[in-house]
């Protein structure tokens, strides 16, 4: 599959087959995260793959949906911000450099025919509880990682670039 044909196809999975993810995929699609660019290239990230039923049980406290820990695999996008690049007016990019990296995650998914589902909205404080993340680190985004148990046909309910973009002036 080309990169297009995957950003074009891939779609949120909310249903899991209980199929087991092969150690040579699932390191693949590591790989893909960790090939990512950062700025500076300082890497700031980590990422936790999370196999053990009951620390996936636990991670229902950060996030209570139960096709959520139907996958076989859950993976942790984390930050260490004191690694990361500060521009020079403050701004912080280590939440930019993890979720690009989560992206590469996500599309190399898709294309060992594996479906994700980027997670935003969880209680960080019980998340890096259940996973005993330390006090410096951050939690970025969380993913199931399986086989899909539904389809799903190819993203279309996006805005029009006659919408999105402008030339040359805002
Ligand atoms: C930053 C971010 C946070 C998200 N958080 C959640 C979430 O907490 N729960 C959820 O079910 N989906 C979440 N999603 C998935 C979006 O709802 C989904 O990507 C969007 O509706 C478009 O659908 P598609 O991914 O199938 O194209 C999130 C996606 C992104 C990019």
């Amino acid at each position: 599959m080309g990169v297009f044909e995957a950003i074009k196809t891939r779609r949120s999975i909310r249903r899991y087959k209980e199929d087991l993810i092969d150690e040579e995929t699932l390191r693949k699609v590591l790989e893909a995260a960790r090939l990512a660019p950062s700025a500076a290239n300082r890497q700031p990230w980590r990422f936790i793959v999370v196999t053990d039923p009951i620390v996936k049980r636990s991670l229902r406290k950060a996030y209570d949906k139960e096709w959520f820990t139907s996958a076989p695999v859950i993976v942790v996008a984390c930050a260490v911000p004191e690694e990361a690049w500060v521009r020079r007016d403050g701004e912080e990019y280590w939440k930019v450099d993890v979720s690009i990296a989560m992206q590469n995650l996500v599309l190399a998914a898709w294309d060992e025919g594996l479906g994700t589902c980027w997670i935003g909205a969880f209680d960080e404080n019980e998340a890096k509880q259940a996973l005993g993340v330390p006090p410096n680190v951050r939690i970025v985004a969380m993913t199931p990682l399986g086989y899909p148990a539904e389809t799903k046909g190819p993203v279309s309910n996006r805005k029009p670039l006659s919408e999105i973009v402008h030339y040359n002036h805002w």
